[in-house]
């Protein structure tokens, strides 16, 4: 590293204009144009007009030149010739940063984020980000906009799929995690690269689960549901955040000093770099916040943006600012010089090209390894629904038929694959035969994933299989491309000529008392009824990644157990939604969810979910005695603040083969200065019984774990009565313990939850 004086004089040395470049991010495209073409002959001033949308951006050259970032994709070779190019025109010789998407993987994909919060492990997602991070930083990348810490309980919007799920103390526990895989221990490290948290914060709130649509979060509601997976990811070091495109309280994220400075850099600590989600400068203009590009900027800078992603309010407006005396050219020097920074903790100053090294790149992207990795979290990330005892398939079947648009798809990536290609992924038929042989498996997929009508041949192909079968794999789901940003849908079900290949597959099934398991591909909880009412056993495989049909092969034959649980609730029907295991009590409560004699629910059906929070099954079974608290209260006499509460369980393995089974803790504060959840998720351990074997595990609950945001908005515990719950799921819970927090924690000014 060059150092904090270093840094200072460059920016010292820096024009205005330069200023408004390092802190603008541009596609590559504009840098392979304008730097072939050699430094700007005519001072820059030119404005770069690259064919098609990119034009209206009316970049300089000049900016081009100095721009400070790319957002771009991966390749060691290219990204190590455009470093060069850019460098050896510019006048100051800062490095470029280049900057992507490793969501879930670059090449070598592994399941998406909703499906490894499934796997409720913070290990595997640290090792699937480090692994994230070897093949990103071998080829060339330094940064990643990832982990995405947003809170959704709305699988109508499609990143639903980004997120981890519903529980904010597991989503904190699963950011810190990635944030600690890309990162390592060091930025310097070749194979490290920076993590950008986003969305900054409460974008998973858009009404009606509609994309990018208006947000209504109450204060309390985005400090407690909110902001915990970004704390987490702020005091896991991460090196930069990105605000959201959409509202907090009225104003747009890139606007709004009170989130970006008040909150995310004074109370959470955050010291890092902010950099805009695309155009997100420039669309202050449509939120009717900024009534031109001069002003958006204005704005964005007075909040706290750092980098301006793929806009030009900066490099066009802020030198004009400075000069009419609209932008602070302290908050001009903030900014640049924590992008200066960021690069000097990445040693770009020693070496521009960090970890890009062609023969590393080749030896690691998608290696065996990585790909063995791939498929090992695969497992730990499916979910078994439902098991009749069809599950898993029994080693003596002499015919499977595999059929629905799943059975030879590879399209198991799911969104934001990166560099992911389908053509890398095994079909689940031909995962099949590679283990049973072709003779034994019979595939026909009946129709596509997408709409398409159900094609009469296709049918009858697929019910010819199915007659000739003992056994039936039915191999349905959403298509990838309608998961993610963009892909927010009314009706979160199976598209129609699915839904009618399952009746026809289930109804021809039964006829012949032939089984069948039904396998889900799904980025989302989808209301899937149809399925689990009538197919002997329901695989929730997720979007699996590069390996995902090998996966689901192992654990359709047993050679691996289903380890996921739901890291977020899947409704009984859409008009439940948002439906979640953390719902407050309500002044008429329901236990069965219904409103029949006046208390909270509907008339129609109940509110409760089809799967719960936390369900999943294994291939045998499990008795959980009843837990006992080692202790009535917190605070004996004389005791520090490091006292706990132990609560403990026996659980037993009562099925007749070795499996695992996820012990889960949930606690509830009884009275408090405001409503307080039925239920909030807060211990968990996966436990792995031989048949017949008991194990008793236990959860330690100290004050801290009781804090919550009070009447006052103060991040306080308050004296009083609270219930713990163990349990296999949320809808499957012990009847509670009951302990006393007899004293609560002193008062603490409002803020985040630290
Ligand atoms: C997108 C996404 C954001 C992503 C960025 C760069 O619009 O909102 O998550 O990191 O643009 O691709």
């Amino acid at each position: 590293m060059i150092g904090e004086a270093a840094l200072r004089a460059l920016l010292s040395r820096m024009t205005p204009d330069e200023k408004a470049a390092q802190a603008t991010q541009l596609y590559e495209a504009f840098f392979d144009a304008v730097l072939a073409e050699g430094a700007p002959a005519d001072g820059g001033g030119a404005v770069f007009d690259p064919t098609g949308p990119l034009g209206d951006l009316r970049i300089r050259r000049a900016t081009v030149a100095a721009a400070g970032s790319v957002l771009g994709s991966s390749g060691a070779a290219r990204l190590r010739r455009l470093q060069d190019a850019y460098l050896a025109q510019s006048r100051l010789k800062i490095p470029l940063l280049f900057m992507t998407d490793v969501i879930h993987g670059l090449r070598t994909v592994f399941p998406v984020p909703l499906a490894l919060g499934a796997s409720f492990d913070p290990a595997l997602v640290r090792s699937c980000a480090r692994i994230a991070a070897t093949e990103a930083a071998a080829s060339g990348l330094h940064v990643t906009f990832a982990p995405m810490c947003d809170f959704c309980r709305d699988p109508r919007w499609g990143r639903i799929t980004e997120t981890t799920g519903e529980s904010p103390w597991l989503n904190g526990l699963l950011a810190a995690a990635a944030v600690r895989g890309y990162q390592g221990g060091d930025l310097a490290d070749p194979s490290s690269v920076a993590a950008c948290m986003k969305h900054f914060a409460g974008y998973g709130a858009v009404e009606g689960g509609r994309e990018y649509d208006e947000t209504d979060i109450s204060e309390r509601s985005l400090r407690a549901l909110h902001l915990p997976a970004f704390q987490a990811a702020v005091d896991a070091g991460a090196a930069l955040a990105m605000p959201a495109f959409t509202l907090v309280d009225g104003v747009p994220a890139a606007a709004s000093p009170w989130l970006l400075r008040t909150v995310l850099r004074g109370e959470m600590g955050f010291a890092g770099v902010t950099v805009s989600d695309w155009g997100a400068v420039a669309e202050l203009i449509p939120h009717g916040v900024a009534a031109d590009r001069g002003e958006a900027a204005e704005k964005a800078l007075r909040a706290g943006v750092d980098v301006e992603m793929m806009s030009s309010c900066y490099a066009n407006g802020l030198a004009p600012l400075l000069l009419a005396d609209r932008a602070d050219p302290a908050q001009v020097d903030e900014a640049v010089l924590r992008i200066l920074r960021l690069k000097d903790r990445l040693g770009l100053f020693e070496d521009p090209h960090h970890g890009a090294d062609e023969a590393r790149e080749k030896a690691v992207v998608l290696c065996d390894a990585h790909r063995a990795a791939s498929r090992d979290a695969a497992a730990r990330c499916m979910v078994l629904l439902a098991n009749d005892g069809t599950l898993p398939l029994r080693p003596a079947l002499r015919r499977i038929a595999v059929v629905g648009p799943y059975a030879e798809a590879a399209h198991l990536l799911g969104a934001w694959a990166c560099d992911g290609r389908d053509e890398d992924c095994v079909p689940l038929a031909e995962a099949l035969r590679r283990r049973l042989g072709a003779d034994r498996v019979v595939a026909a997929p009946g129709c596509a994933a997408l709409d398409e009508a159900l094609d009469p041949d296709g049918l009858a192909a697929v019910l010819a299989a199915v007659r000739a079968a003992d056994a039936v794999v039915l191999a349905v789901g959403e298509h990838p491309s309608r998961t993610g940003e963009a892909a927010s849908r009314t009706d979160p079900v199976l598209p129609a000529p699915q839904r009618a290949l399952a009746d026809a597959v289930l109804d021809a099934a039964r006829a012949a008392g032939t089984p069948v398991a039904a396998v889900l591909y799904a980025g989302r909880p989808l209301v899937v009824p149809e399925l689990d009412d009538r197919a002997g056993a329901l695989l929730l495989a997720w979007f699996p990644g590069t390996a995902g049909g090998e996966a689901a092969a192992d654990v359709l034959l047993g050679d691996r157990e289903p380890e996921g649980r739901l890291p977020a609730s899947f409704p009984e029907s859409v008009g439940q939604i948002p439906v979640h295991h953390d719902r407050l009590p309500s002044g008429r409560p329901s236990a069965d969810g219904f409103s029949n004699g006046y208390q909270v629910g509907y008339r129609d059906r109940s509110f409760l979910p089809r799967f719960a929070f936390g369900h999943g099954l294994s291939y045998t079974t499990f008795a959980y005695g009843a837990p006992s608290v080692d202790r009535p209260a917190l605070w004996q006499e004389g005791e520090g603040a490091d006292a706990a509460v132990t609560v403990s369980v026996a659980v037993a393995n009562t099925g007749p083969r070795t499996g695992t089974t996820l012990v889960q803790l949930y606690l509830r504060d009884l009275v408090a200065s405001v409503s307080r959840p039925l239920l909030s998720f807060r211990g968990f351990e996966r436990v792995r019984l031989a048949p017949g074997q008991t194990r008793r595990v236990s959860f330690r609950i100290d004050e801290p774990m009781l804090r919550f945001h009070d009447d006052r908005m103060r991040f306080v515990s308050e004296p009083g009565d609270f219930h713990a719950f163990v349990g296999p799921s949320a809808a499957r819970l012990s009847d509670p313990v009951a302990f006393a927090l007899r004293a609560g924690r002193p008062d603490r000014a409002a803020g985040g939850a630290r």
